[in-house]
């Protein structure tokens, strides 16, 4: 049994620990660049919507069945072994490419922090093979997650003090960014609003999708939680609507200040201030975000395990990755096995392959999601939920497809990662969960 130590407040503080990161930080501004313009405020907005309407869905979900597992769980309890394994899979995937980008995102913060103190981090381990031509290795990406992972196994509610801190940073450094920015703003970078027409805002939508990820996160830690009926849904949606606010005014003021055209870099927030002429507040915002990109890392990190774990216990995976650790309460076996093979990743893979794919993933979770609600309404009418999702089946059916949309302006390529990942999944599943669970033994 994990220890439930969470209350409201904490778990808002969580969802924007895991939602405000290596996305506004940094994709918006190539998002802006490559596809969207000044619309990227307009593809924030659809995001957003796909997002809002999954969010009602996840929170009636949450508010029914307070346990581990995020939509893995409300997958398994409604819609059959089978979704639930697809969707864990599918959230397995989610977790471990998002670390892998975060911390990647991260290690190219801190390399960029360090050379501007100038400690020179030598190229061959800065990032991974095939980025520079001297890369080798991202030794600082490995090295964060490695350490966040043991910070992690101590215990979930040191870890929640420590993201607090964090949060309270990364705030104050959007806060410092809107209000510094807003005061350069030039109407005429918003125009042409629209420089790649609408299919440019869809594409940018797809991709800064990336940036909203992590709401979810939130309800892996509903065994965890005080009362997780009142304040799982209250955390979820409070921490949607502050992003969301947050999201808005960050890309009005980015692609106001400077021409959408100057923002296809590494740091984009950090870099329209130095065009400005703000190098202060640019190295300000810097620290800032690498503070906001760690707490990402590690609310992302803390849901993976825990997803490992609800698996592990229904007998879809092996039972000794579920070991609680007997001082920390925490699924250390899990945690270690997650921050293994995100760090091993993370030191050689390139981190727009991993957006995209942690993308498609997370899409397909949410439009189960969604469609999990509309079922469960007609199989279990008489279920108690402290939280209702308003005008269901509307609301699902737009969650669907508002998340469809986003995931059909993503790259062919893409596609057939995804596919790929299933069809391996599923090979497990018919070789290992289908005979072990813990329906099979009721079979
Ligand atoms: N939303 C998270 C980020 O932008 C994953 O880093």
């Amino acid at each position: 049994m994990l220890h439930r130590s969470l209350n409201a407040f904490d778990l808002t503080v969580l969802g924007v620990g895991a939602i405000v990161g290596v996305g506004i930080f940094v994709l918006t501004g190539t998002a802006a660049a490559k596809y969207a313009g000044p619309g990227i405020m307009l593809s924030l907005v659809i995001s957003g919507c796909a997002c809002l309407f999954t969010a009602l869905c996840y929170a009636e979900f949450a508010s029914l069945m307070p346990v581990a597992g995020s939509a893995y769980n409300y997958a398994y309890a409604t819609l059959g072994e089978m979704i639930a394994w697809i969707i864990g899979w599918d959230l397995i995937l989610e977790y471990i490419v998002a670390c892998i980008a975060i911390s990647i995102g991260w290690s190219g913060y801190f390399v960029n922090i360090m050379g501007s103190i100038g400690i020179h981090i030598p190229p061959w381990c800065a990032s991974a093979p095939g980025t520079t031509p001297e890369a080798i290795i991202n030794l600082p990406a490995i090295l964060v997650v490695l350490s966040l992972t043991a910070l992690l196994i101590l215990g979930i509610k040191e870890s929640v003090r420590f993201t607090s801190l964090l949060v309270f940073i990364k705030l104050i450094t959007v806060l410092v960014f809107v209000s510094v920015g807003m005061f350069n703003v030039k109407s005429a970078n918003w125009t042409p609003f629209l420089p790649y027409g609408f299919k440019g805002v869809m594409t940018g939508a797809a991709i800064i999708f990336f940036a909203y990820i992590g709401f979810d996160a939130i309800s892996t830690a509903a065994e965890e939680t005080k009362n997780p009926q009142r304040n799982m849904p209250i955390g979820i949606l409070l921490s949607l609507l502050i992003c969301t606010v947050l999201y808005i005014l960050v890309s009005a003021v980015l692609t106001g200040m400077v021409s959408y055209k100057e923002l296809n870099h590494p740091a984009p927030v950090a870099h329209a201030l130095n065009l400005v002429g703000y190098t202060w507040g640019s190295a300000l915002v810097s620290v800032g975000a690498l503070a906001g990109i760690t707490s990402v890392l590690l609310v992302m990190l803390m849901g993976q395990p825990r997803i490992f774990f609800s698996m592990s216990r229904d007998g879809l995976l092996w039972p000794w990755i579920a070991k609680v650790h007997p001082r920390f309460h925490t699924p250390y076996v899990a945690q270690i096995l997650t921050g293994t093979v995100v760090a091993l990743f993370a030191g050689f893979l390139d981190i727009g392959t991993a957006a995209e794919l942690c993308n498609i993933g997370t899409l397909f979770a949410f439009c189960i999601v969604c469609g999990g609600i509309v079922v469960l309404r007609q199989t279990h009418p008489e279920m108690k939920r402290s939280f209702r999702c308003p005008l269901v089946p509307l609301i699902p059916l737009l969650g669907i497809c508002f998340c469809a949309s986003l995931m059909l302006s993503l790259p062919q390529l893409t596609w057939i990662r995804f596919a790929v990942w299933l069809i391996a999944g599923l090979t497990i599943y018919f070789f290992y969960g289908i005979r072990h669970s813990r329906m099979a033994s009721k079979r």
